[in-house]
């Protein structure tokens, strides 16, 4: 909704401009403002993560200069992604790596960038998805539950915080495959961190849950068909530091 103080357009939303000697309507600067603004609101971010940005992740408590150089490669490449989409050679980005290395913080900062380029997008924590999900099949009060999953296949930027943190069903194996297919399939962009590792990626190892045993193998190959993998480095869990 336009400011009724605009003193560009005074409220309409629409400017006239002229080019090449043709006047033509363009919407107005503050419709802009006031639609990014509701965008934000519709992505659902949650309230922790209100004010993560690319500008406000710091790389200036780490010790060592080559964890500087590494997680500073991941902001960039963070960076290059919002700035070039959407032309960019994969769709999606999937941010891999441990607890508290900043995977979600990056993740909603890109979503952030996208949004104030009128896009629209979602933020859905995956465990709190599925549950919703599988609500709206369960009962017959799940209508807003099956809004949830039409969400997910159709939003324009899905972000998918957290995927694979939970059990392993033949159910969870089929929804996350069909969303992952479906958005796969119309190109539509997928934002996605998680905690598991995979051979592709590194950090395998004894007692370690990979992304396909979680996800199946499927949605794995899709997932990486579809995103540029960002592997965090092992840097200390920002969380325990703040404590
Ligand atoms: N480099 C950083 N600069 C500023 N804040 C950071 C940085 N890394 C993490 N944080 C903050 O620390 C908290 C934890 O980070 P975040 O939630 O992004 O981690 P995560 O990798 O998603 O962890 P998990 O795997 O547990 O979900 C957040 O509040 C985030 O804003
Ligand atoms: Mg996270
Ligand atoms: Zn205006």
């Amino acid at each position: 909704m336009s400011e009724a103080t605009c003193p560009v357009c005074g409220g309409a939303g629409w400017r006239i401009v002229e080019r090449e000697g043709v006047s033509a309507a363009e919407r107005c600067e503050c419709a802009i403002v006031a639609y990014t603004r509701v965008n934000w609101k519709l992505a659902n971010i949650p309230p922790l993560y209100e004010n993560a940005t690319l500008d406000n992740f710091s790389l200036g408590h780490l010790t060592s200069p080559s964890a500087v150089q590494a997680l500073g490669q991941v902001l960039i490449a963070v960076r290059t992604y919002a700035r070039e989409f959407p032309q960019v050679e994969k769709p999606g980005l999937l941010l891999v790596g441990d607890p508290g290395t900043g995977k979600t913080h990056l993740a909603v900062a890109a979503l952030r960038i996208l949004i104030g380029k009128g896009f629209q997008g979602i933020f859905y924590d995956y465990q709190n998805l599925l549950d919703r999900i599988r609500m709206g099949y369960d009962s017959n009060s799940g209508q807003a539950d099956r809004e949830a999953y039409r969400a997910v296949l159709d939003a324009e930027i899905l972000l998918l915080d957290d995927l694979g943190a939970h059990r392993v069903t033949e159910w969870v194996e089929d929804t996350v495959t069909s969303i992952i297919t479906h958005r796969c399939n119309h190109r539509k962009a997928l934002i996605a961190t998680t905690n598991l590792v995979d051979p592709e990626i590194g950090g395998v190892g004894a007692g370690r849950i990979q992304l396909s045993e979680r996800i199946g193998l499927r949605a794995r190959s899709r997932l990486f068909e579809m995103c540029k993998i960002l592997r965090m480095p092992p840097v200390e869990d920002y969380r325990q530091r703040r404590r």
